[in-house]
């Protein structure tokens, strides 16, 4: 079946398949078409073009899009969206002055979410995430990166890789599972954590590779969490089960964690809210994607990532939600672009570039998502008329999307 889009007033993102991220100062450009159709043959793009050169195209279903932006679905490359229940009394007691490192030091935080999620049985577990994701796909999301890490024990950990599966498989938009046992020490393990570290590589990894539930492997490498020494102990063993890194670094101090994910060429390093100009030097010329997460910073009040600094250094930059239920209780990729924007002062091309195939790149999907591209997935985001695409972060609280399409079908 096919679909032609017409009278389309900007088609963002035009590449080449074989532009895999964009870095630097090439991600001032967002290369578009002006009054374009586009044409989809079941899941796939199959052409675009001028309105001008509309060619004769017999069959399709015609669908007018004048006034409207189209530009491919937003690529999130990190989020915990499978949690159970929330942490709307953190939210509170933050509110009244306790900081985040306070909330877990006495025992909330992450533990108390994993407490929650240990008690959720798994088809509950299910239905809580599903909720969560659909919601994001309405929001826009075509691409996903779901971890695992309120399990911290054998049975949590598989647990929540196994809804990530079941989400996966019941859904349109792609999915990528990261196991995230590294997330934080269980209170019964705060003076071990040799032995947690052993039950990860152990007994958490050979069974999760044997099943086939994750395809990146993460940790939490911090300043009271996984010491450098210890993340790359659990990078080395994803690594032998085939498991490329994706890690937590830079949140809250910089403890050189990122020389070490490079080393471990690390397919991204997410937070980066602290970062120093030796971290930049390090991630020059790699193939190692930054990802930041400006609704972590919004929602409890930290730094954002210095990405004019790490643009100008000729970097690539990746933007994500970080939907978790302690410090983004929001999977909205249009705030995420917005607050980028706004906090960052990245311009719309530079954070459309980062939320799109950037994003894609940062979970190993850019060959088939994250940009316009004949043979990619037709997962789009029809805006409603706009005068032109930087109303997309202007009008940051509106809701300006009118139609998702995830496989070439429309999301509803
Ligand atoms: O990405 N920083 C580590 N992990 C999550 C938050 C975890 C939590 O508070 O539940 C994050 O911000
Ligand atoms: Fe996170």
């Amino acid at each position: 079946m096919q679909t032609l889009i017409t009278n389309i007033r900007q088609l963002l993102q035009i590449r080449d398949i074989s532009i895999a991220k964009i870095s630097g100062l090439a991600m001032a450009e967002l290369p578009l078409i002006e009054n374009a159709w586009l044409l989809i043959d079941n899941e796939e793009i199959a052409g675009f073009g001028s309105m001008d050169d509309l060619p004769e195209i017999d069959g399709a279903e015609t669908v007018d899009a004048s006034g409207k932006v189209v530009l491919p679905a937003w690529c999130d490359s990190h989020t915990h969206i499978v949690y159970a229940g929330n942490r709307t009394q953190e939210f509170v007691d933050r509110i009244n002055g306790l900081s985040y490192e306070e909330i877990a030091n006495r025992g909330g935080g992450i533990l108390n979410s994993a407490k929650k999620l240990n008690e959720t049985s798994e088809d509950e577990l299910y239905e809580q995430s599903k909720v969560r994701l659909e919601e994001v796909m309405r929001q826009g999301s075509g691409a996903v990166e779901i971890k695992s890490g309120y399990g911290l024990t054998v049975e949590g950990e598989l647990k929540m890789l196994r809804v990530i599966k079941r989400l996966k498989e019941n859904h349109p938009a792609a999915v990528k599972a990261t196991f995230l046992g590294a997330h934080a020490f269980p209170s019964e393990f705060k003076s071990d954590h040799d032995g947690y570290i052993d039950l990860i590589v152990k007994k958490m990894l050979p069974t999760i590779a044997r099943e086939n539930l994750a395809d990146y492997i993460d940790a939490f490498c911090e300043t009271g969490y996984f010491s450098v020494a210890e993340t790359e102990r659990i990078m080395q063993a994803g690594l032998e089960f085939g498991l490329q890194a994706k890690v937590h670094v830079n949140q809250f101090t910089a403890i050189s964690g990122i020389e070490a994910c490079v080393k471990f060429n690390a397919l991204s390093v997410d937070h980066l809210e602290i970062v120093t100009e030796g971290d930049i030097e390090v991630l020059k010329n790699t193939q190692t994607m930054p990802v930041a997460l400006p609704s972590c910073s919004y929602f409890i009040s930290i730094p954002y990532t210095p990405a004019r600094q790490m643009l100008n250094a000729g970097l690539p930059l990746a933007l994500a939600s970080d939907f978790n239920p302690g410090t983004t209780p929001s999977g909205n990729m249009n705030f995420v672009v917005a607050t980028a924007c706004i906090k960052m002062k990245m311009t719309p091309e530079e954070a459309i570039n980062s939320a799109t195939l950037n994003g894609a790149y940062a979970m190993g999907l850019s060959a088939t998502h994250g940009s316009i591209t004949v043979g990619k997935k037709a997962n789009l985001i029809i805006t409603k008329p706009i005068s032109s695409f930087y109303e997309i972060p202007y009008r940051f609280g509106s809701d300006l999307i009118e139609t998702v399409m995830l496989n070439g079908k429309v999301f509803k």
